[in-house]
């Protein structure tokens, strides 16, 4: 855990966050009183007389055998118990909180007489979400896919870091963040929230995001295992992939991540795979994750993707989220009925005990609760964003602003004179300041445009280059262009908002701003476009303009990472974790499967308060996503289909220049060394990425990443870098042996900036 830190001197105060729409600010309703008043009386009561001692508290056992004993204590109610979440809680008005929730997306019931505790379930994907129902504060983090664009390990596990430490202060001991579905669907609603489309680059980074959040003794979570690649009908979808491709794309992915992270959770995902629920799929969670990844937590499903009891439970599934339905009563009796074995059963409760005790919950109870650093949340998140926002064109060398040249800059659209975007869904974090449309949460509407308060343009003034700084709102195109013409540099900044249930049905950018982009870009020649989105967009205007800055949702530290980084405060590094493309037609499915289809009457049954109910939950037919394209997502696409993207995977400018020299592989292929210079006049980092070519017997017409590294370099030094390679990496997924192989042959090695650029190659054999 962090040592205490005493608080610093107060700086500037936050300026108000704007909601774009709804202002009606309402008071919490009089059941969220009750349910508020209610759960604190449990609060209190939790804490209450000193713990008895009991034989799993000896530290120096493992987790399974503090589990195996606190198993052995346990009656069969107990058992189920911890096997199902207590309920909607707050996310649904109305419903009961039960006790000892802390209001966050899951509650599961403790044992007191054992001496186990609660677990707050706490959606925290980009931060700590639900902050408002409590009049608590949480840090707003760049998005996890913008996190990804530094390629930075050590920054992801910051990332979890402060996510931990927020979840600590507030007294929920377990984040169910952790999304590293890989980005086969650009347009899917929830990339930013996961970490692009390279299973080595997304494992690692949200592996390590975990592994920070756990480091603060809170349980970690991985998820929306597996599939779960667009939100079009996202519990009607079946996503159908050869296994061989699924075990070298998305799921190896997961591996990479819970190999790292060895998260105490995997939620399962809403949709079917291969025709099964992703929640009951035994391939997906018995064969692959629990045997073959060696995977020692539980399953947890995401809410209401529990669809059965028997088979559920027998496919792997360990605990229904968030409520009862199969796996409380329901279960008791299939296991009294022999229907489920007690042993799976007693396996379930196993796993969740032994994460418990390999994170730490029950050795460092969150409670009692502290107040949130909200200086150094910001401080990290403003790093983290440096780390993130990816120079993508910078002609004639416009940046960084020269103050020498510049002495007007027409700052244009997006509300960058209030803040900068955030996404939504569960995701959205609440932002400081901001206006209450949802009355029940003391937050914004569920897929609501939710602005942070950390304005560009208060941070490009800021910097007091003697410029004069106008805005305009990107309103009125005539108005804008205008202020364009009388400026030396126009600056546009556009969005893309984006949240869970929905996705973009093309990846052009909503309401006219590309039009608005172009009449800038043609008022003045020196036009720099930043763009705040969800994910990769396509830019039919990348040639009109000379700077581009890709800034994803930037977090609260963004407005000011994004002038620093204009004005060369700061030297970009970060490089792309997606490739974008140039329009729909390039993307493997032009159109997202099912977005056409008209939702239909769907009945769930719900408990609330132990009164079963059904009603409608409108959703879409059954249907399928076939993913033909196999392993080929993104820059593998591209490259094997010869289409030009209009930026790679992996690419991403800097204010330095860099030079690559002296590539050498070992014999079998596991160590590779190269050479990266300074060539430049700044100091900066630079991203080393290696790829590899499999021997022709693979059949593989893509190269596919193996390592990369970060490289801080000052003007004219060089530094060797040696990097280990997983051999899975290199090796195809044999599906009758069930494990992965190296190709007999020849395989090339390629080093450089980007996966398009890769101009060091050096050689390996492998023979069997
Ligand atoms: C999302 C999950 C989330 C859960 C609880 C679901 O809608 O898919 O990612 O953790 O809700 O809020």
């Amino acid at each position: 855990m962090k040592e205490f830190k005493p608080f610093r001197p107060l700086s500037a105060p936050m300026s108000v966050a704007v909601l774009l729409s709804g202002l009606s600010a309402g008071p919490f309703s009089a059941v969220s009183q009750a349910q508020v008043a209610a759960g604190a009386a449990q609060l209190q009561k939790t804490e209450g007389p000193a713990k008895a001692h009991h034989p799993w508290d000896d530290t120096s056992l493992s987790p399974d055998e503090r589990a195996d004993l606190v198993l052995k204590q346990m009656t069969l109610d107990e058992k189920i118990l911890l096997v199902h979440g207590q309920g909607w809680g707050v996310l649904r008005p109305g419903d009961p909180v039960a006790p000892g929730s802390n209001f966050a997306a899951g509650y599961v019931a403790g044992i007191e007489r054992l001496g186990i505790p609660g677990v707050n379930e706490a959606d925290s994907a980009v931060g700590a979400r639900m902050a408002a129902y409590q009049a608590r504060y949480a840090t707003l983090l760049p998005s996890t896919l913008g996190a990804a664009s530094s390629w930075d390990p050590q920054g992801a596990q910051l990332y979890g870091d402060v996510i931990g430490r927020e979840l600590r202060a507030w007294g929920s001991n377990m984040s169910i963040g952790g999304g590293v579905d890989l980005m086969r669907e650009p347009r899917n609603g929830r990339n930013f929230e996961y970490a692009g489309e390279d299973p080595l680059l997304a494992g690692t980074m949200t592996g390590n995001l975990m592994k920070g959040l756990q480091a603060e003794h809170i349980m970690g979570d991985i998820k929306h295992y597996a599939f779960n690649d667009q939100e079009t009908g996202r519990t009607a979808v079946s996503a159908n992939i050869d296994h061989k491709a699924a075990r070298e794309s998305d799921l190896l992915a997961f591996q990479i991540a819970i190999d790292i992270a060895k998260p105490s959770g995997v939620m399962c995902g809403y949709n079917r795979f291969e025709g099964t629920y992703d929640c009951e799929n035994d391939y997906l969670l018995n064969q692959v994750l629990k045997k073959d990844f060696g995977f020692k937590g539980f399953v947890l499903s995401d809410w209401s993707a529990t669809h059965s009891t028997v088979k559920a439970a027998l496919a792997g599934l360990d605990q229904e989220e968030p409520e009862d339905i199969y796996f409380g009563e329901a279960l008791k009796k299939a296991v009294e009925d022999k229907q489920v074995p007690l042993s799976r059963l007693d396996d379930m409760d196993h796993r969740i005990l032994r994460s418990m005790f390999a994170a730490g919950v029950v050795d460092y109870p969150v409670m009692p609760r502290s107040v949130v650093d909200p200086f150094q949340g910001r401080d990290d998140a403003q790093h983290i964003a440096e780390e993130s926002i990816v120079l993508l064109k910078n002609k004639g060398g416009i940046l960084p602003l020269d103050p020498a040249r510049v002495h007007s800059i027409a700052i244009i659209g997006s509300h960058a004179d209030k803040g900068i975007l955030s996404g939504g869904g569960s995701a959205q974090v609440d932002a400081p300041g901001g206006n209450v449309t949802d009355p029940h949460t003391g937050g914004a509407n569920w897929g609501e445009t939710v602005w942070f308060p950390s304005s560009p343009l208060r941070y490009i003034r800021e910097h007091d280059t003697g410029a004069k700084v106008e805005y305009n709102s990107g309103d009125d195109t005539a108005a804008a262009a205008a202020l364009a013409k009388s400026s030396d540099v126009a600056i546009v900044f556009v969005n893309q908002p984006m949240y869970e249930g929905h996705d973009a049905k093309t990846l052009n950018l909503p309401d006219n701003q590309d039009a608005l982009v172009s009449a800038v870009a043609a008022a003045n020649p020196y036009t720099i476009v930043i763009a705040e989105t969800g994910g990769p967009i396509a830019m039919p205007w990348a040639d009109q303009v000379d700077g581009i800055f890709e800034a994803w949702f930037p977090g609260i530290g963004g407005g000011e990472a994004i002038a620093n980084l204009l004005f060369g405060t700061v030297n970009p590094s970060a490089k792309l974790p997606a490739s974008f493309a140039k329009r729909d037609a390039d993307l493997p499915h032009p159109e997202i499967a099912g977005i056409d289809l008209k939702e239909q009457t769907n009945i769930v049954e719900t408990n609330l308060g132990g009164h079963r109910m059904r009603h409608n939950d409108p959703r879409l037919p059954f249907f399928d996503v076939n993913y033909t394209e196999g392993a080929k997502v993104g820059y593998k696409w591209f490259e094997s289909q010869h289409i030009e993207p209009l930026f790679w995977f992996g690419y991403g400018l800097s204010y330095t220049t860099y030079s690559y020299s002296d590539l050498k592989v070992s014999p079998d292929g596991s160590e590779v060394t190269l050479t990266v210079k300074n060539t430049g006049e700044r100091a900066g980092v630079e991203i080393a990425e290696v790829y590899a070519k499999l021997p022709k017997a693979a059949g593989e017409d893509y190269k596919r990443l193996i390592a990369f590294d970060r490289v801080p370099l000052t003007p004219g030094e060089e530094k060797t870098i040696t990097l280990k390679v997983d051999p899975k990496l290199l090796s195809v997924f044999n599906t009758e042996k069930s494990d992965f192989e190296l190709v007999p042959g020849e395989y090339t090695v390629l080093a450089g900036p980007s996966s398009n650029h890769t101009p060091l190659k050096a050689s390996f054999s492998y023979s069997k």
